[in-house]
């Protein structure tokens, strides 16, 4: 095992820590905390995080759960997390670029999955000094959702003539985690000339509180509209899909369009590369399958469709273009509901919240206590 480069705050690292770490795979209600060994530096590029918090995603949940279990095959003490915000406390031999006592945020990789915890690894190059001014848990609310609404618009900016400069941009579930990032994105980055969201009634009043700094052109009730008659037939340039609506919401997308989806179906390979390799290969041919017939689907209406499987790696740079985003006043996080790790009812309460995909506000954010 590589020597840690522990500077002056080995002393105060402990041997155990408390995380969120299952025995089985599981609903939120059966989470419970367990008192595990603090990781330990094996790799050169790897860096170990005092954790102050985490945030929670869908994939965190679904991951955790009987879902998980058809998808893939897990080592238990099943570890949770990949978003994390905390102090750097020591760092591999080769890295160069952070020491102990930086403040840093990062999206962690599979292998390193597991930040609902007093300490997480990540690697020097997924990572990047917290943005100025945000508390750890905003920090923590930031990477999976902004880096993977990032990578989407810049798939569509490349792909669309001209760019999404000016374009009609169709972004469903405005105040999700994805949603209310890719709003940001769109509005005040990449320039779109009007951007559609979707939210529950109760929501819409909430989104300008959230939402001031990048306010959506049009915003429908999905609950109570026809949300393609609301929008119109052939209006739109680029959808981010992030409810499944690829097929629902086809008929607003003009010729020639794009749509990133990120919860639809992964392809096959992508996915499997995302869970390291592991998932089972009937379920990789099947995600093969249906990926193959949106695609199908989708070009015969002229629209370019493809599904994005955010990874971990290598995503410094772009938390490094997103906290200079964050500094200069074009995003900011959204975070509904907090919970502290030593309390277990309200972190299960908030990631059944997340399991059920409904109700919550922007991201649900762990504090470390
Ligand atoms: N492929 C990738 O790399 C990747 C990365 C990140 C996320 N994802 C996936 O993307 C999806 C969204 O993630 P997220 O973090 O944004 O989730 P989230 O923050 O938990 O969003 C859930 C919200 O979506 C709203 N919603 C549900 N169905 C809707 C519909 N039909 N129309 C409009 N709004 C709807 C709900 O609002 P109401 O309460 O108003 O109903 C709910 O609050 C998840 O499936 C997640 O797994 C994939």
């Amino acid at each position: 095992m590589m020597s840690r480069n522990l500077s002056n705050m080995s002393t105060q690292i402990p041997k155990t820590m408390r995380a969120v770490a299952l025995s089985k795979y599981c609903e939120p209600s059966e989470y419970e905390l367990a008192t595990l060994p603090v990781p330990g530096i094996s790799e050169p590029d790897e860096v170990l995080i005092k954790v102050k918090a985490a945030s929670v995603n869908p994939i965190d949940v679904k991951l955790a759960s009987k879902i998980g279990k058809l998808l893939g095959n897990a080592t238990f003490p099943y570890k949770m997390g990949f978003d994390v915000a905390g102090v750097v406390v020591g760092v591999g031999s080769s890295v160069s670029n952070f020491k102990a006592g930086d403040e840093v945020y990062s999206l962690v990789s599979q292998i390193h999955r597991g930040t609902f915890a007093e300490y997480a690894l990540s690697t020097a190059d997924a990572i990047s000094i917290k943005p100025q001014g945000l508390s750890f848990g905003e920090a923590a609310s930031i990477p999976l959702v902004t880096l993977t609404a990032l990578r989407s618009f810049r798939i569509a900016d490349e792909k669309l003539t001209g760019g999404l400069k000016g374009k009609t941009v169709f972004i469903p579930a405005g105040l999700s985690g994805t949603g209310s990032s890719a709003i940001q994105l769109a509005k005040n980055v990449f320039g779109a000339g009007k951007v559609v969201t979707t939210l529950s009634a109760g929501k819409i009043e909430q989104s300008a509180e959230y939402l001031g700094h990048a306010v959506p052109d049009e915003i429908i009730d999905y609950t109570k509209e026809n949300v393609v008659r609301a929008i119109g037939k052939g209006t739109v340039d680029f959808m981010f899909d992030t409810v499944s609506s690829t097929i629902r919401a086809l008929p607003v997308m003009k010729r020639d369009s794009v749509i990133v989806s990120i919860s639809t179906v992964p392809n096959g390979a992508e996915f499997n590369k995302t869970q390291g390799g592991n998932s089972r290969m009937w379920f990789v041919y099947l995600l093969n399958v249906l990926d193959w017939l949106l695609k199908a689907w989708t070009r015969r209406k002229g629209v370019d469709y493809q599904f994005l499987s955010r990874e971990a790696g290598e995503c410094g740079e772009e938390l490094n273009l997103i906290r200079q985003w964050i500094e200069e006043g074009k995003l900011k996080p959204i975070v509904g509901r907090r919970a502290k790790l030593s309390n277990v009812e309200e972190v299960r309460s908030g990631c059944q919240q997340v399991f059920d995909a409904q109700g919550g506000v922007g991201k649900f954010v762990i504090e470390i206590d």
